[in-house]
């Protein structure tokens, strides 16, 4: 199922100071939409630290608060590889509609990541809309993202041992 054919649907976004004005124009377009959003951060552009609210959106996710979230940085590098360090998160960095209906149809990807120094709004959503209306596929995807999973475990068992 697409998140917006999800009953009670609701979106986490965060942002550092490079993808605070990209956020605000995500939250604009979100409002319009009648979309629910709970806003983490960063609320100017004093500069602050990208994994500070990549990880509270992130955990906010994986704890099952919120079905999805956004995170916008600079490149939106530094996002993904933050919220991906967080159980349960798929995080896709996305730079194209393409790369977003097949974060969602292959990858089941839980957060969308983007870059506010590298999308201007206009590219930037439809991207997300994108993203919004596409379900996953399932099936054989589904076995891939299993041995993901089975892969955090391996490290967190190597590590315990
Ligand atoms: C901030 O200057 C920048 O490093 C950050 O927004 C992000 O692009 C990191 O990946």
């Amino acid at each position: 199922m697409d998140f917006l054919s999800q009953p009670d649907f609701r979106i986490a976004i965060g942002s550092d100071h490079a993808g605070f004005a990209l956020k605000q124009a995500v939250l604009a377009f979100l409002k319009e939409k009648g979309i629910p959003v709970e806003d983490y951060g960063t609320y100017s552009e004093e500069r602050v630290d990208y994994p500070d609210f990549g990880a509270r959106v992130a955990k906010a996710v994986a704890a099952g608060e919120f079905p999805a979230g956004i995170l916008i940085c600079g490149t939106g590098i530094g996002m993904s590889i933050t919220a991906n360090k967080v159980p349960g998160i798929r995080a896709a960095l996305c730079t194209s509609t393409y790369m977003s209906e097949m974060s969602r149809r292959h990858n089941n990807a839980n957060i969308l990541c983007m870059g506010g120094r590298v999308l201007s709004a206009e590219e930037a959503l439809p991207i997300v809309d994108t993203w919004l209306r596409t379900p996953f596929e399932g099936g054989r995807h589904q076995k891939r993202l299993e041995k993901i999973q089975q892969l955090t475990q391996q490290v967190r068992q190597s590590n315990d041992d």
